[in-house]
């Protein structure tokens, strides 16, 4: 089925905020994680059926360190210390995907930072 934008600003957030101070984010703000090993963002997110899916991750990472972060889908990690590399600046965004299989209907997904750093900024999940 046709993919759908699921905005961080709208996810649940733990040792995160929303902020709209940089340029380029889609919807009304993204996602700034606090930068601490632990700090997350979950999204709920809608399977017609079950199967294989592709999530998008849209982010920036104005640092020059990757800012890794494990996957997890329905509190399983599938994706450990999944790479969110430097992006130049903060205004510049990139996207990062993983294969992922999905439950029918709800599905939780989370990224979790893995290092003291924290994430990156997210703008949003695509699915
Ligand atoms: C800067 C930047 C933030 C970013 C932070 C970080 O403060 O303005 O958007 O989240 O660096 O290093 O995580
Ligand atoms: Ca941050």
């Amino acid at each position: 089925s046709a993919a759908r934008d699921y905005q961080a600003e709208d996810a649940t957030l733990s040792q995160a905020g929303v902020f709209t101070n940089h340029t380029g984010y889609t919807g009304t703000g993204f996602v700034d994680y606090t930068n601490v090993a632990g700090s997350y963002v979950e999204w709920t997110v809608n399977a017609a059926s079950a199967g294989p899916a592709t999530l998008t991750f849209r982010y920036a990472n104005g640092t020059t360190a990757d800012r890794p972060m494990d996957i997890a889908v329905n509190g399983t990690v599938v994706a450990a210390r999944t790479s969110f590399a430097a992006t130049t600046n903060w205004d510049t965004w990139a996207t990062v995907s993983v294969p992922v299989t999905l439950a029918a209907g709800t599905n939780r997904i989370r990224a979790t930072a893995t290092a003291a750093t924290g994430g990156p900024n997210v703008d949003k999940l695509t699915v």
